[in-house]
């Protein structure tokens, strides 16, 4: 099998991570665990999206230099994704070295290529800031419907897209200033001339979700494809363009760059060749991606990386948006949950179980839904699997497991022809049927506890052989179901392990029953949800005030 080189979306420096991003990161990261549970060779790579003007306003607006903001906003990434047991096998930067060369190589092949175009942009220019503004950086009434106070590329009432110059009465967002129409020289970079490629390349089989597919071809790729603008003007915080003093890449220009940096630092550090990840036949490079991003890794993405010979990703997943109790997560409801305030209230397991059972392959906004996350964990992890080992461990603590394994009735050997089923459904990004399989053995296990009874054979002093088989079963069965569920409850199959003496991180582990092992005293796995718990998380995530309302806006993506 090929080597498997994974990503996700690089997050926004200019906003904490919240429960919307890790519906991405857990996706990715079951299926980076699943697949090294296999023994394939799989490196997950991520990086912080440090450039662009979010980040340099920001930095103006706390007196800091960008180089500061976007260290303390890497530090605090790591630190949500490691406690959400989100494993990169490399976390870098888009402002590193190894990503302006990278930027520097595939601008130069693009200018070889005669790809590179300049063009005259108008923009609205804010002359108190002294910068250019970006659309989101521009507020005034919707040149359509007339609704007041709209951001600069669409309407939030009547849904219409237009230009940030075509708002009535536009205004700075970031002073007020009455914005003037300026223009300046943009780099451009031809895609047309990839159209018949593109045509083809996205519609390759398995290369993302159908639904996608067919949109570009129906929208994108059945006409011109337009150039795109990749230079901003200075002030912007980025990579100079060599060739063009003055003129920076646009922030999704060096962006997914980023995933080639970060591979190239990991290589560095592996000792790897670049090149065996990215110019080889031998690897497959997946991406992990929300539908808000669907363009630049479709269209733009892969016409840059043919045109520079690089290795083409062979699957771009695409999945939904989160939604919290049916609505978009909303900071005066308190849907609007940073990482870090879900987990001084949360256990993250319960959040990676909760979006496993609801992923799929599709890309359909998924919902959290949070009495069914309390009823579900409660109900199926802690009532279904982890009451299997505390309904019997301690029966066989002191005698351990049995010599050999008894016979189950083919329990056992029912839920080991699983593998291929579960794997398959972790394979195809299809958590929620994995999830479904895993529960129904889990069904199963809790029928033979209920009819064997071993609490009560525990009574019999003349028992002592039949209670140890019956754990034995139930350890077992349970075992399985861990290791199965170890691509989304990492910290379970390990303390599992701890329990049972026995490695859990091998999908081939689920064939064969472990006897003759001590067992160890057992200690809690997992507490039942709290209800109130999630009620705190809400109203801690809620405003305080007007003025907390406003501070956490300025943390959303842009
Ligand atoms: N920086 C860009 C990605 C550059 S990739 C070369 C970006 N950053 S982001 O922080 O806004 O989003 C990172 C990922 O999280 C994206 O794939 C995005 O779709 C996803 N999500 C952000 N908010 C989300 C939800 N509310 N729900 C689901 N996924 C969401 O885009
Ligand atoms: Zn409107």
């Amino acid at each position: 099998m090929k080597r498997l080189l994974l990503t996700s979306a690089l997050p926004y420096a200019n906003g904490h991570i919240h429960i919307g991003h890790l519906v991405e990161y857990t996706q990715t990261d079951i299926f980076a665990r699943y697949w090294r549970m296999t023994g394939r060779r799989c490196v997950y790579l991520c990086a912080d999206d440090t450039h662009g003007t979010a980040i340099m306003i920001r930095a103006r607006q706390e007196g800091r230099s960008e180089a500061d903001v976007i260290a303390d906003m890497s530090a605090a990434h790591q630190r949500d994704f490691a406690a959400f047991q989100i494993r990169f096998d490399h976390y870098g930067s888009t402002n590193s070295p190894a990503n302006r060369a990278l930027c520097e190589e595939i601008w130069a092949s693009l200018r070889e290529r005669g790809r590179v175009t300049t063009k005259e942009v108008t923009q609205l220019f804010d002359p108190e800031e002294g910068m250019f503004l970006a659309d989101r950086f521009v507020k005034g009434t919707c040149p359509k419907c007339a609704a007041p106070d709209q951001y600069g590329d669409s309407c939030d009432r009547c849904g219409s897209t237009y230009a940030a110059t075509d708002l009535v009465e536009p205004r700075s967002a970031l002073t007020g200033a009455r914005p003037e129409v300026r223009s300046a020289q943009h780099l451009m970079v031809a895609i047309e001339p990839e159209r018949p490629f593109l045509t083809t390349w996205t519609q390759g089989e398995g290369r993302m979700p159908k639904e996608i597919a067919n949109y570009l071809a129906g929208h994108f790729l059945s006409e011109p494809l337009r150039d795109w603008d990749v230079s901003r003007p200075a002030p912007y915080f980025g990579f100079e363009i060599p060739d063009a003093p003055g003129n920076y890449w646009y922030v999704w220009f060096d962006a997914p760059i980023g995933y080639m940096a970060a591979s190239k630092e990991w290589c560095d550090r592996q000792g790897e060749a670049f090149d065996d990840w990215w110019r080889s036949e031998e690897t497959e490079i997946v991406h992990v991606i929300g539908k808000d991003i669907v363009y630049f890794h479709t269209l733009f993405w892969p016409a840059m990386l043919r045109s520079a010979r690089f290795t083409l990703p062979s699957r771009v997943q695409v999945h939904g948006f989160l939604t919290v109790n049916g609505e978009k997560m909303s900071k005066s409801k308190g849907t609007f949950v940073l990482a870090s305030t879900y987990l001084k209230h949360l256990d993250p397991a319960y959040l990676r179980y909760y979006y496993a059972s609801k992923l799929s392959s599709k890309v359909d906004d998924i919902d959290l839904n949070l009495e069914e996350l309390v009823n579900k964990v409660n109900a199926e992890l802690v009532n279904k699997v982890v009451n299997l080992a505390s309904r019997s461990s301690r029966f066989v603590a002191q005698a351990g497991l049995s010599a050999a394994y008894p016979d189950d009735g083919g329990l056992f050997a029912a839920a080991a022809a699983e593998a291929e089923a579960i794997g398959a459904a972790y394979a195809g990004f299809d958590y929620a049927r994995a999830t479904r399989i895993i529960v129904s053995l889990a069904d199963r296990a809790n029928e033979y506890v209920d009819r064997m009874q071993p609490w009560a054979l525990a009574k019999q002093p003349d028992k002592k052989a039949e209670v140890q088989a019956v754990c034995t079963v139930a350890l077992n069965l349970f075992r399985q179901i861990v290791i199965y569920l170890a691509p989304v409850l990492p910290k379970l199959a390990e303390d599992v392990g701890r329990l049972l003496g026995c490695p859990m991180d091998r999908w081939e582990l689920a064939k064969t029953p472990l006897v003759g092992t001590p067992v160890a005293a057992y200690e809690h796995l997992m507490k039942r949800v709290d209800p109130g718990a999630v009620e705190k998380m809400i109203a801690e995530s809620r405003p305080a005030d007007e003025a907390g309302a406003q501070g956490g806006a300025a943390a959303q993506g842009g």
